[in-house]
């Protein structure tokens, strides 16, 4: 295994035989605070949210970070000074982004299952649009609008009945899964809604998965919707704007994964000629990279054909490893040249709580730092307090300066 974390984090590397996120030292951030610490390269969030901007030459997509990745305040903060709007599935998310000053129309609500509350909050908070997942939510947002007496902007989100090549358990796009509207049922819904009053449905948008590392069901998706919204148009249906979902993969295990600016040309190549408005909602792509959860060592540990490595995060912290069987790259924070292999575990009581196994990293000993890679999306924000373990505590790093959140 490589001792290094991979391109797309070019702010945490090493200085001589110490880690630095930015310039700042790991080893000191360990010493400074109590770990598990999540530390987030704020310069890395700003590069990434840049490139795919810039990635794009024709189009100007409307870029709104998917806050499921990662709701830490500041990186909402951030990403919305340098022009991002935000992606969100609860009231929560909402009301955080409005908080952070979130331009409102540039703020897109997703998900299968928003409440009464939530879709009168995101009414009367006249966001962008309500991405809209079923026919049952379309009648129910139509009653609250009636009773608001206030109007409101909706795509239809289409399952396309795609098979995104990804982890099962963060695909989305098949027909048996719990997303969208069967795009057969998509002309019947713009016919109903053609003269309502409430409800003005200006697109479509799609979503087929997450850490998808090829090209192809991108495209394979993404010539089905433009198929959709050619024949909506014959039909006399104009669809204003068409919401493309996130699902970029980032690389976590030096394997190829696809390029942005592939990514990029492709959507422009399919879209450019329909003069619409995009929508990207990128989430592991913004945050996924700039992160490390930041740990200690507790103890080795002799077993009967192996060593054990008991760290102080556990899978409470960091539940990727256990849940989806995902790989995190671990490395050390103080390089040294001896090797030997572990099985890096957690303190959590379930034998689940293994973050790698038979992994060659270099000998370590008892309050030893490492750090788990790649860990700035679906990391904190999915973290527990099982077998009452505390949260991690969360640092944003911006060249010497710390942020504690
Ligand atoms: N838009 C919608 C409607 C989504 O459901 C998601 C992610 C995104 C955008 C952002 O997708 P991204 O660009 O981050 O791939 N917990 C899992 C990932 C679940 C993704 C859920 N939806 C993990 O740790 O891998």
């Amino acid at each position: 295994m490589k001792m290094d974390i991979h391109r797309q984090s070019k702010h945490i590397s090493y200085k001589g035989n110490n880690l630095f996120i930015e310039e700042t030292s790991l080893l000191e951030l360990g010493e400074k605070f109590q770990t598990p610490i999540y530390c987030y390269s704020i310069k890395q969030i700003r590069e990434n949210f840049l490139e795919l901007k810039n990635s794009f030459k024709k189009i100007k997509p409307i870029i709104c970070y998917a806050v499921k990745a990662n709701f830490n305040k500041k990186i909402i903060d951030v990403l919305s000074k340098i022009g991002a709007g935000m992606d969100v599935v609860s009231g929560e998310e909402l009301k955080l982004s409005l908080e952070c000053g979130v331009d409102r129309k540039k703020i897109v609500f997703s998900g299968v299952g928003k409440t009464e509350q939530e879709i009168k909050y995101a009414i009367k908070k006249n966001i962008k649009q309500l991405n809209v997942e079923s026919e049952e939510e379309l009648s129910e947002i139509n009653l609250i609008c009636l009773y608001l007496k206030k109007k409101i902007n909706v795509s239809l989100r289409v399952n396309p009945d795609i098979d995104a090549g990804t982890l099962e358990k963060i695909s989305t796009g098949r027909s048996e899964d719990k997303f969208g509207i069967s795009k057969n049922k998509i002309l019947k819904i713009f016919k109903k809604y053609k003269s309502n009053k409430n409800i003005k449905i200006n697109g479509l948008s799609i979503h087929i998965g997450s850490q998808i590392n090829k090209l192809d069901p991108f495209k394979k998706a993404f010539k089905k919707i433009k198929n959709m919204i050619e024949n909506l148009k014959k039909e006399g249906f104009v669809c204003e704007t068409l919401d493309l979902g996130g699902g970029v993969a980032i690389d976590y295990d030096d394997s190829k994964t696809l390029k942005i600016s592939d990514y990029a040309a492709l959507i422009e190549k399919i879209f450019s000629d329909l003069n619409i408005e995009i929508i990207l909602e990128p989430g592991r792509y913004m945050v996924g990279s700039s992160g490390v959860l930041l740990s200690k060592v507790v103890r080795t540990k002799k077993g009967e054909n192996k060593d054990f490595l008991i760290i102080d995060a556990g899978m409470n912290n960091l539940i990727r490893p256990s849940l989806y069987n995902a790989f995190h790259k671990i490395i050390p924070v103080k390089k040294s040249k001896k090797e030997r292999k572990y099985d890096v575990v957690g303190p959590i009581c379930e034998t689940s709580d293994t973050f790698l196994k038979n992994m060659k990293i270099q000998e370590m000993k008892k309050d030893d730092y490492l750090v788990i890679c790649s860990t700035g999306a679906y990391g904190s924000c999915m973290a527990s307090n099982y077998n009452l373990r505390g949260l991690a505590k969360e640092i944003m790093i911006d060249g010497k300066k710390i942020f504690e959140t």
